[in-house]
């Protein structure tokens, strides 16, 4: 037989060991993993002469824009930020224009999504405005829904405990996660009048706003709404010590809970703020060392379960303002989560098993992509080509994203994907992107 591919001389990472082997791919799967004379013949041969092979990363937490916010990232830009970045998987959130909150508006995403996409992309929707719609949007093929806590997105009534734990029951019998962002509205809301109300309008008045106890009031309030419910709730990005312990006695008493941190709360602090400007504004905010001490101990004790970049683009312009009530929150992540968790490893913070497991095993696990995750015969092959050792200093002038600014502009990093494979194909080349919008895959996570 003549398969469509074969790398030879990997140091690939199987089953949480790195193992020198050849892989051989066909038809879009990983068909043998093995010594080099098992190899079956191949149209294409790549010597990778010793390099790391990791499975592709899968990113849930990411914001594509398109439609009427492709100003500020589109399916292209954002996926091919996403194969630069070692990404061959994103969940897209929905707070689009129009907000993806329907059979209708998530159909029409796919379709547009279906000839721009350089990576496997999922979706997300929020609440419709009737909870009947739930079952039809999860035919369709969302991976999960997303609730959005600071404010309403969706169609549901987030003030009202009933309504969300309706919502709950549906979704729970449809077995797709809830990723939450957790902060409470009206905490939030009366924090942020005072504050205006004094004429505060800097960077500070904004953590002051998103304080630790805006998350921790929303992570409360809907554990115990979900007590009772089979729902698997995901927090998003939590950034508390006091956030995550209500997530972690949750999940001690035998809670179907999850969450996520992102690599800017883990490498950035509320300090930060004087150096970078508005430009860190970001929901929810940065916090300080013991809160970040926290966080790394979350995933050293492996309560953290994922982590997403929460790959935010905006416009430049849209950055910066008079007001830190006036700018756009969020920061670009695809491109540098991968070299900045690289570099954590040499540092000591974390180990390469860990960033496999928080950033292909077990988003695979939690969205039921039982194709991906992991380098195994048969799964899709989706695999990235790691030089381990390069030095290069994240340029954000250089991006695939739309959004070229980044807090980790200038940073120096160690570990840099050169090569992404999605599918069997090789779509990312030394960053550069080779091939053909389009090729890859639609996730519908209600099918699988
Ligand atoms: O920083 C953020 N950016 N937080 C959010 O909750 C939304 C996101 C965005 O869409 O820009
Ligand atoms: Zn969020
Ligand atoms: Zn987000």
């Amino acid at each position: 037989m003549i398969v469509d591919s074969v790398l030879t001389n990997a140091k690939a990472y199987l089953n949480n060991e790195i193992v020198d082997c050849s892989i051989a791919i066909e038809n879009g799967r990983l068909f043998k993993i093995g010594k080099e004379a098992q190899m079956p013949n191949a149209d294409e041969k790549t010597n990778l002469g010793n390099m790391l092979v990791l499975p592709g990363l899968i990113d849930v937490h990411v914001h594509l824009r398109d439609e009427g916010k492709a100003y500020e990232e589109d399916f292209y830009t954002g996926t091919a930020a996403a194969a630069t970045g070692g990404i061959t998987t994103v969940l897209d959130m929905p707070n689009n224009a129009p907000v993806t909150m329907s059979t209708e508006t998530l159909k029409n995403r796919m379709r547009i999504a279906e000839n721009r996409n350089l990576v496997n992309i999922g979706f997300y929707s929020e609440f419709p405005r009737d909870l009947g719609e739930v079952g039809s949007i999860v035919a369709q093929g969302a991976v999960g829904f997303k609730l959005f806590m600071a404010r309403q997105v969706g169609g549901l009534n987030i003030d009202d405990d009933e309504a969300l734990q309706e919502a709950f029951r549906k979704v729970g019998k449809l077995g797709v996660p809830i990723a939450v962002h957790a902060e409470d509205k009206a905490l939030l809301m009366a924090n942020e009048e005072r504050l205006k109300h004094a004429n505060r309008h800097d960077a500070d008045a904004f953590l002051k706003a998103h304080s630790e106890r805006v998350e921790l009031k929303a992570v409360e309030r809907l554990l115990a709404l979900s007590a009772q419910i089979d729902v698997r709730l995901h927090f998003c990005h939590m950034t508390t010590q006091k956030g995550l312990n209500a997530v972690v006695e949750a999940k001690k008493s035998g809670r179907t809970v999850t969450c996520e941190v992102t690599p800017h709360h883990l490498l950035l602090s509320n300090a930060d703020y004087e150096h970078y400007g508005l430009m860190l504004t970001i929901m929810p905010p940065l916090r300080g060392e013991s809160n970040i001490e926290a966080l790394w101990k979350g995933i050293a004790d492996g309560w953290v379960d994922v982590l997403g970049s929460d790959h935010a683009p905006h416009a430049l312009s849209e950055k910066s303002a008079g007001s830190v009530w006036d700018v756009k929150v969020g920061v670009p992540g695809l491109e540098t989560t991968l070299p900045l968790m690289l570099t954590m490893i040499r540092k000591n913070r974390i180990s390469l098993g860990q960033l496999v497991h928080l950033l292909s095993e077990k988003p695979a696990e939690l969205f039921n992509l039982k194709d991906r995750g992991g380098l195994e015969q048969g799964k899709k092959a989706d695999l990235i080509i790691v030089d381990f050792k390069r030095k290069f200093k994240i340029n954000a002038l250089k991006f695939h994203s739309k959004a070229k600014f980044s807090p980790f502009d200038g940073w120096e990093v160690q570990g840099c994907p050169v090569k992404t494979f999605v599918n069997g194909q090789l779509v990312m080349d030394e960053q550069e992107i080779v091939a053909k919008a389009g090729s890859c895959e639609i996730i519908r996570g209600g099918h699988t």
